[in-house]
């Protein structure tokens, strides 16, 4: 193995056709030698929600396209790859076989390893490519198809302390901006617009907000949202709505997070704890500066990944792959696309949450 291994990352599970090459670091965090993502959103816009065969098309025909913008931003030469990790799943399966094949065939061409990576373990990880965390730690996942809390206790080691019910976070904010005509995907924008907006204005419910220790439930506030949008006809109402749903889901996400905090300390005594908020609507400021709150007042450090890797990326898909590198934690290059790939395997559905349905 060469001192500093580098690994090209590869993800597509969804509508991002993503490339990235890292390269390990005695600092303790890789070097990002380049990181491409291109989306989708022209494509799936019309829809207003993606669409699997129109981003798997697009995969195909942008994969090797931008695998080679990666390698010529990276400044290294193919030869000098270590080994190739792509995204295995959870995602949309058309999707990620795009990616996956062709991770395996380029690892079989250049004779170097492949690893197969959880997406969701990605962005557990992803602030690791700037920032020294040290094991164990609480993470909360919140993306388009997740919201989890999870005490991270190692590579591989993922206990899941909490999970939504029905809808994920991203997905209330995409569903909540169609409802007020922002076009898909809206939840930055329906930060924004919420901006200018008077957040009093509203009552919205926050479901199982007493109960169910860290699991979480937006589907209720949607259904709410939907029966004020159909009777409210001006931009001032509008954004009055949209901070009005803002204000609502920073509360809850606090009180939860407060919850997971009490959770995750339950079962670990460490000096320094960390609290690690990931996934596409982690970009948001207003959830950002609750949760900046609630850990100076808890005692935890809280850290976000950079803005430009929330999102969906492979610099995060390649960051797993380095680290299972690092312990020899390969695949066969027979390793199939998994849909549905939990972190905890051993997470029964709202066990013990005090939840009834
Ligand atoms: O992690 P991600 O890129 O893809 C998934 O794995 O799902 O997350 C995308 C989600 C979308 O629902 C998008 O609307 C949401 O993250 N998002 C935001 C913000 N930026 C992206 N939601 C709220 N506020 C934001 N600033
Ligand atoms: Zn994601």
């Amino acid at each position: 193995m060469s001192k500093n291994p580098i690994i090209l990352g590869i993800e597509t599970s969804c509508d991002e056709t993503a490339v990235s090459i890292i390269q390990d670091h005695e600092s303790g965090t890789p070097k990002i030698l380049s990181n491409i993502v291109s989306s989708q959103f022209d494509i799936h816009k019309e829809f207003g929600g993606v669409v699997p065969e129109l981003a798997a098309r697009s995969h195909v025909e942008k994969i090797n396209l931008i695998a080679k913008k990666a390698l010529n931003e990276s400044g290294i030469n193919i030869n000098e790859i270590s080994a190739v990790a792509a995204t295995a799943g959870p995602g949309l399966i058309i999707c990620l076989s795009v990616g996956l094949n062709f991770g395996k065939a380029l690892a079989t061409s250049l004779d170097i390893p492949f690893i197969g990576v959880n997406h969701l373990e990605g962005h557990a990880l992803s602030p690791k490519l700037h920032t020294k965390i040290s094991y164990p730690y609480l993470v909360l996942l919140i993306s388009g198809g997740h919201s989890q809390f999870l005490s991270v206790n190692g590579l591989g080691k993922y206990k899941r302390l909490g999970t939504t019910i029905d809808d994920a976070l991203g997905e209330a904010f995409d569903k909540t901006a169609k409802l007020l005509g922002i076009e898909f995907p809206g939840g930055s924008k329906l930060e924004k617009f919420a901006e200018m907006g008077n957040p009093n204005k509203f009552e919205l419910p926050k479901p199982i907000i007493n109960k169910g220790g860290c699991n979480l439930s937006f589907a209720g506030l949607k259904t709410a949202i939907l029966r004020i949008a159909k009777n409210i006809n001006s931009d001032e109402e509008r954004r009055d709505l949209a901070a009005s749903f803002q204000k609502t889901i920073e509360q809850i996400i606090y009180i939860k997070s407060k919850n997971a905090i009490n959770d995750f300390l339950k079962n670990n005594s460490i000096e320094e704890n960390y609290f690690v908020v990931a996934g596409g609507v982690a970009a948001n400021k207003g959830i950002r500066n609750k949760l900046i709150k609630l850990s100076n007042e808890s005692n935890f450090k809280v850290i976000f990944p950079d803005l430009h890797l929330c999102g969906d990326n492979a610099a995060m898909i390649a960051l797993v792959g380095l680290e299972k590198y690092r312990i020899k934690m390969f695949d066969d290059i027979g390793l199939e696309a998994s849909p549905r790939l939990p972190l905890d395997k051993n997470a029964d559905f709202l066990k013990g949450s005090g939840i009834k349905y």
